[in-house]
């Protein structure tokens, strides 16, 4: 058959063909690869050299011309399922779907997030620590004794008659876990969640964010720490703010202290600063020696200090949210914002 027939013919039984499945087939028949084009070119080789390259073009072409008429024709099916679908059930697949609404992270993740790549970048490995936590690490091992307050039932959640287990009231239980799989030196951050048994107020939650950080190594001093949360303050609130120590008593640091920034939002006092210019910041102090000990590592050879960041605090000093009760809510009239 000469091509203009082939094409003529392809046209006709494209035209008539009945659905999808019929299409195929005469896909197959002329333009497969045993089909009719291919026989046209499979003959190449037999002809006259002069004559192979026009009959290799016609080949060709033919078969651009059927799989137009093919394409065109599979249109014409798909369009017809749309239609046939529309007019099923009333559903529209055409109808364009409704945008879906983007999430975006809370700003406690966002926070934490910065923060572990700035003590990333300051050679810090991040960990995490059971939120169910056992008493010994929670507080035995950070010297917390047994008639410390904090040990009081009002103060934190027991989780079996023995008292054995706590929902960790701090996440300074990570510091032990940490010493006991680790050789100094060396810098941890355990950011997460804990937990107080505490009647909730715009500045009291049950549940709120800490992150932990400790550093063990040779002759480590206030100074590091000093040092270190310059740059912690730098990285959260994106230029240098003075500091200032406060004596502060927790049984796992000695000396302790509470750590004071320049209120980054005045200059002259503030409703955030009450008025005082100073913001309290954390928490923080030298490792004591009993911890050292409780941890396996030896004090009279290694020292280190440790910190207490609220990240809950934090987020509510950076975006200025006036109770700490949003962060948990799942309001999404608050999340919105972030
Ligand atoms: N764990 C303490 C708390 O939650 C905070 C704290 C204080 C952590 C001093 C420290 C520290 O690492 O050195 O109240």
């Amino acid at each position: 058959m000469n091509p203009e027939d082939t094409l003529q013919e392809a046209r006709e039984r494209i035209g008539a063909c009945a659905d999808e499945v019929a299409l195929k087939d005469i896909e197959r028949e002329f333009v497969g690869k045993k089909g009719l084009v291919a026989a046209m070119l499979a003959e190449i080789p037999k002809l006259e050299p002069a004559d192979r390259k026009a009959h290799g073009q016609k080949a060709n072409s033919l078969k651009q011309a059927i799989l137009e008429l093919i394409g065109e024709r599979q249109k014409t099916f798909e369009t017809g399922k749309l239609d046939s679908a529309r007019r099923a059930d009333g559903f529209d697949p055409t109808v364009p779907a409704p945008q879906a609404r983007r999430g975006s992270l809370h700003p406690i993740t966002q926070v934490t997030r910065e923060l572990e790549d700035l003590f990333i970048s300051m050679g810090y490995e991040v960990l995490d620590g059971p939120e169910v936590e056992l008493d010994h690490y929670n507080f035995e091992a950070l010297n917390i004794t047994k008639d410390h307050p904090a040990r009081d039932s009002q103060d934190t959640f027991y989780c079996d008659e023995e008292g054995s287990l706590v929902l960790r009231t701090h996440t300074s239980p990570v510091q032990i876990r940490a010493m006991e799989k680790r050789e100094p030196p060396f810098r941890v951050v355990a950011p997460g969640r804990v937990f107080r048994q505490e009647t909730t107020d715009a500045s009291h939650d049950h549940t709120f964010y800490q992150m932990e950080g400790m550093v063990v190594g040779k002759d480590i001093s206030v100074a590091h720490l000093i040092g270190t949360m310059k740059t912690l303050l730098r990285g959260i609130f994106e230029r240098d703010l003075d500091v200032r120590l406060r004596p502060g008593h927790f049984p796992f640091v000695e000396p302790g202290f509470e750590l004071d920034a320049r209120c980054p939002f005045c200059q002259s006092g503030c409703s955030v600063c009450k008025r005082t210019t100073w913001i309290e910041l954390l928490p923080c102090g030298l490792i004591h020696p009993n911890v050292l000990r409780a941890g396996g590592i030896d004090p009279e050879q290694w020292s280190g200090f440790a910190f207490g960041l609220g990240l809950s605090r934090l987020v509510m000093l950076r975006h200025a949210i006036d109770d700490v009760r949003h962060l948990l809510d799942g309001d999404i009239r608050f999340l919105e914002q972030f």
